[in-house]
């Protein structure tokens, strides 16, 4: 297999032609259950009917016209970020690092407006990820994500995650804030307990710092909450958002307080195509859907459904599943003695896609949508590959 692409990924042999709900159909017709929707970016499935009839009449519409006008559909969609969560101003962008870009720079433009312009540094986690800028591998300081892209952006400290001595130990003056996934999702579906987060909250509280939260892959719905953080009861400052807010359309948002985002004055950022009229329009259809009343109770119930026939699929494999762990449709598989990358590749020829994490892990990460047949028919392709690996030691 050749092409002229930048050889950055080595993507399976399979090309989707179209796709459908919760299924994939390839360039020979045949039909796999997605249960990576696009690393968590498929949040209503394939071709949902909302999202495509919002696309097309948008499309005929308008596009783009660019951030020096005003535009209804992204200042709808922040009115309605701002009533569903913590946030009071929204920045709206077309990935998840350029989220976390500007999560970055509204922390440190915070402080410089204050006259604290030394306070810069952000204490992140080891293992984290939040993207490919050097902004955000300088944040993650992983070696696999850095090497070779020296020098990177000074201004982070990495800490252990759950360990909130680690990060008291870490605050030095020049620290403006914590930034954390509250689930790992790169590095593993590792998520940070809720004692851990009102921890983090309280620290940044004592030491008058801001809380950056990175829910570009656990937010939008995936743990049955719109942000996961809610289930700390925790209100942070700046929050990056992606992935399943555009269902597929490339979209993201920065989310902060109004004091947070004090410093965002005009001038200080901007995008070309962030918010622009067609993603925003599709965002708007995404929130329609999610928004409305028993969706996420129904997350909630089918996510405890994938919690149960997982635990039960683990202790049938135990001597090749260490443990299964995440939160809502957010599921990690950490194996023992045999390697997830290899697993994935595999699994895919039994005609289920799901998606490789750091740590072992192979990551379960649904569209919203599914039905408790869906996860039957996961679980069941899960057993069959697993068994025609060969009788498991005792
Ligand atoms: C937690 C997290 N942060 C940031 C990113 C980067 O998002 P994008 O690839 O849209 O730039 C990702 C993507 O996988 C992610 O999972």
């Amino acid at each position: 297999m050749s092409s002229a692409l930048m050889s950055v990924y080595r993507p399976a042999d399979v090309a989707f032609e179209r796709g459908e709900g919760v299924y994939l159909y390839d360039t020979e017709g045949r039909r796999y259950l997605d249960f990576n929707a696009g690393i968590a970016v498929s949040a209503l499935g394939h071709a949902h009917p909302h999202l495509v009839e919002t696309l097309k009449s948008q499309g005929e519409k308008l596009w783009h016209t660019s951030n020096l006008y005003r535009i209804p559909n992204q200042e709808r969609l922040a009115d309605r970020f701002v009533a569903a969560s913590f946030a009071e101003r929204c920045f709206f962008t077309n990935s998840g690092v350029e989220a976390i870009e500007c999560a970055i720079k509204t922390a440190r433009k915070y402080f410089y407006d204050k006259g604290e312009g030394h306070r810069h540094r952000l204490i992140t986690l080891e293992g984290a990820f939040h993207g490919r800028s050097m902004a955000a591998i300088s944040a993650a300081g992983q070696e696999k994500l850095t090497k070779g892209f020296a020098p990177l952006l000074p201004g982070f400290d990495q800490v252990p995650p759950e360990d909130l001595d680690a990060v008291r130990r870490a605050i030095g003056p020049e620290t403006a804030g914590v930034l954390v996934e509250p689930i790992l999702g790169e590095g593993g579906i590792r998520p940070l307990s809720d004692d851990y987060l009102r921890g983090l909250r309280a620290l940044c509280d004592e030491h008058g710092l801001l809380l950056l939260l990175d829910e570009i892959q656990c937010g939008m719905g995936r743990t049955g909450r719109l942000f996961a953080h809610e289930w700390a009861g925790i209100r942070p400052d700046i929050v990056a958002v992606a992935k399943g807010i555009g269902g597929g359309f490339p979209l993201g948002a920065c989310l902060a307080t109004e004091e947070a985002a004090s410093g965002m004055t005009p001038g200080s950022h901007g995008t070309t195509y962030g918010g622009n009229p067609l993603a925003t329009a599709v965002g708007n259809a995404v929130l329609d859907v999610v928004l409305a009343p028993g969706f996420l109770d129904d997350v909630v119930r089918i996510a405890d459904y994938l919690e149960q026939r997982l635990a039960e699929f683990a202790a049938r494999h135990h001597n090749r599943v260490e443990t299964v762990r995440g939160r809502g449709l957010m599921r990690g598989v950490k194996l023992r003695d045999m390697e997830a990358r290899k697993a994935v590749g595999e699994i895919l020829a039994h005609g289920l896609l799901v998606a490789p994490a750091g740590d072992n892990v192979i990551r379960l990460l649904p569209p919203l949508v599914i039905e408790e047949g869906h996860v039957d028919e996961a679980i069941d392709i899960l057993d069959t590959y697993f068994r025609s690996l060969g009788p498991e030691a005792p």
